[in-house]
Parts: structure tokens; C-alpha cells; sequence
């Protein structure tokens, strides 16, 4: 059997109605900022239960638009996580910050009790990345932040819909970003964003920004950027939006699977914690697994496409070298590149592909 990893093809099998409401757009030719754009804006903040919605080029500017909003940029540091995809670390580059790292806890989230240290005089804000569409720890954070001072942008790229003591993510700081990404649990046919805040001022001010600081045809408000959602994807997006319910109940009840399954190879395979606060959507599956890679070549050989994010540590990597990190800094996220696997988890596997891939975890580990 062979189990995919990418599902977009089935993902988009239906493409019909897509195609017709981009073909009655194609009429308006409103191809920038055209109203399926605010349709989407609505329809994502009532989704996720925020006061405002802002369509963004992507995630990355989502995030770096957020830093910028809050007037981050040189001379200050932004704390965020140790284990996150690189795109938190070069949106803090953009906006001439200096990012700082701190260690992730076993559930990939950054730890709290490692924040403080961190903090100098230069800080101004906090990223928490809830990586897998786990939720950091929130409360910790904020109570962090409101402390020292500092504001927090929450990088919600991975957790849409996923919940923090009854919160959403990405409403739980100063401003919340998404990605759209063809690789997310919204994904549209190319690249979008959305940031979510419930601040009326920064809505505006984000609404300048992603549009050259223009506050019409004429007048320039500030220096702002180009980076708005198409209206295209957002057709895309406006279709996909009320699926986003049933896509996170599958993509729980995929995981739920594997985790009654794995837990009875304790040793082997070990989840991460699992904390009763946290509602998660299972952007990734991932677990600890001994042998990780011995076992990630069996799930190959066997078909199943597992795959590993990310084999190397950022803090190791050549393209942050500036950073002045090195090995043995971040123990935690060094473990996790070590021993994590990912396997498929999306809506669209059936369910003897699930019971495959947990039967070739087990024979792998029987065979040992
Ligand atoms: C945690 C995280 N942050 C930021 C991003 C950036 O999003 P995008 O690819 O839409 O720029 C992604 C996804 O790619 C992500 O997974």
C-alpha cells in the first residue's frame, strides 16, 4: 500500500465550484483587494472568533506586517521559539530586529520558564509559534509579557481553529498570523495570510500597511508594503472556510488513532504531552521515536511517506550563523531533530491507510 503525504490532489478533486467563482470574478476583474477579499476577512474572523481579519500576501508577511505594526524594528530583539519554520525567524529579520531563541518543551511549543532569561532591555516582543497546531502555554506567556513590557504576536500559522483554555489562537495576544499555505489545514492555490487582531487601530493601521500606505488613490499614509491577499485565493479560500470545522474534527480523530495505537509502544514511540488545556488540530503528527531514522527508511521502503521536520536544528543551520548560537544551546529542540517523526494525518486518509502506517511502526519495532 502506499500512503501518500500530500493530499492536495484530493483536497481539490471538486475544483468546479472554485473554478465558476473565479470565472464570475474574472467579470469584476477586481483581481486586487476585490470583495471576496472582505467576504474571506469576515468569514476567517468569525471562524476564529477575532474582531478583525486582515488578507496578507502570506504568513511570513503576516507576521513580519505584525511586528512592524507594533513599530518593531532596529535595534530591538523579539523572543521566540527555538523549534519553529524558519519563516518566524527571517519575519524578525525583515523588519531589522535581532531574533532570540528560546528552548521548545516536549510538546514543541516554547518554554515559558525559559523566556524571562531572555528578556534584556532591547526586548519588545514575544513570538510563541504553536508548531503542530498545539498551543503554547498562554497564560505564562502573557503574564511574561505584561510584566516586562512586552507585546505578543502569536505565529498561528500551524493552528487554525486549535484553542487555549477555551481561547483561539491567535486571539490571545496583540495580533495572531495564518498562513494559507497549499501545505496548511486552509489552503488556498498559492500563497496567503491572514492576521486577526481585536484592536480597531491596528486593524486600520495593518490595512495601510499591506497596501503601500495608501489611504486612497492619492494619499500616502505612512511607508507601507505590497502584500495583499488575491482575490483569487480568496475565492478559493471563501470556498474552503466552512469545511475548516470537519477538516480539524478528521484531522483530531486521525491522531487520536495513532495515539491508542502508540501508546502501547511505550520505549519505542513516544507521544508528546498531550495537555487537557490545549484543543489541537494536528497541522503535523509528530512523535519520539527510538531509532527515528532506521524507522522514517522502514516507512519509505514500506510506501508510507512519513516525513521529518526538521532534521536540523535552526540555530544550527549556515543561513542563521549571524545569530552567534551553537550546538549544545537548545538541547530540547537538538532532541527533537534527532528523534521526531511525522507521519500523515490529513483529512483524506482512509482508514486502512492509518492502520497501515501504525502496522508498520509495529513491525518495525517487532523485527528489532
Ligand atoms: C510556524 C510557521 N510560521 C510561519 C510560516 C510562514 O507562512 P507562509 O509560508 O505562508 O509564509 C509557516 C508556514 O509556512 C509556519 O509553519
Amino acid at each position: 500500500m502506499r500512503v501518500r503525504y500530500s493530499y492536495l490532489p484530493q483536497q481539490f478533486e471538486r475544483s468546479e465550484e472554485i473554478l465558476a467563482g473565479i470565472r464570475a470574478h474574472l467579470k469584476t476583474c477586481q483581481f486586487t483587494l476585490g470583495p471576496e477579499v472582505a467576504q474571506f476577512e469576515r468569514g476567517f474572523a468569525e471562524l476564529i472568533g477575532a474582531r478583525h481579519a486582515v488578507g496578507v500576501a502570506n504568513g511570513t508577511d503576516a507576521l513580519m506586517l505584525s511586528l512592524r505594526v507594533l513599530g518593531i524594528g532596529h535595534g530591538d530583539e523579539v523572543i521566540t521559539s527555538a523549534s519553529t519554520f524558519v519563516a518566524t525567524i527571517g519575519a524578525i529579520h525583515a523588519v531589522g530586529a535581532r531574533p532570540v531563541l528560546v528552548d521548545v518543551r516536549p510538546d514543541f511549543t516554547i518554554d515559558p520558564a525559559r523566556i524571562e532569561a531572555a528578556v534584556t532591555p532591547r526586548t519588545r516582543a514575544i513570538i510563541p509559534v504553536h508548531l503542530t497546531g498545539d498551543v503554547s502555554e498562554m497564560d505564562a506567556i502573557l503574564g511574561i509579557a505584561q510584566r516586562r513590557g512586552l507585546a505578543v504576536v502569536e505565529d498561528a500559522c500551524q493552528a487554525i481553529t486549535a484553542t487555549y483554555r477555551g481561547r483561539s489562537a491567535g486571539t490571545m495576544g496583540a495580533l495572531g498570523a495564518f498562513s494559507l499555505h497549499p501545505l496548511k489545514n486552509l489552503n488556498v492555490w498559492g500563497d496567503g495570510g491572514v492576521i486577526v487582531t481585536n484592536d480597531a487601530t491596528l486593524d486600520e493601521r495593518l490595512r495601510l500597511l499591506r497596501n503601500h500606505g495608501l489611504k486612497n488613490r492619492d494619499e500616502i499614509e505612512v511607508l507601507g508594503y505590497n502584500s495583499r491577499l488575491d482575490s483569487i485565493q480568496a475565492v478559493v479560500g471563501n470556498w474552503l472556510l466552512p469545511q475548516v470545522p470537519s477538516i480539524t474534527d478528521r484531522r483530531i480523530a486521525n491522531a487520536a488513532r495513532y495515539d491508542n495505537a502508540f501508546a502501547r509502544l511505550e520505549g519505542d514511540i513516544t507521544l508528546p504531552p498531550r495537555r487537557p488545556e490545549t484543543r489541537r488540530v494536528f497541522h503535523l503528527y509528530q512523535v519520539y521515536a527510538r531509532d527515528r531514522d532506521r524507522l522514517h527508511q522502514h516507512l519509505l521502503e514500506q510506501g508510507v511517506d512519513a516525513k521529518i521536520h526538521y532534521p536540523i536544528p535552526l540555530h544550527l543551520q549556515r543561513g542563521l550563523a549571524h545569530l552567534g548560537y551553537k550546538a549544545g544551546d537548545f538541547p530540547e529542540a537538538e532532541r527533537q531533530s534527532t528523534f521526531v517523526i511525522t507521519l500523515p494525518v490529513d483529512q483524506h486518509l482512509r482508514e486502512e491507510e492509518i492502520s497501515y502506517t501504525i502496522d508498520v511502526v509495529k513491525e518495525f519495532y517487532r523485527s528489532r
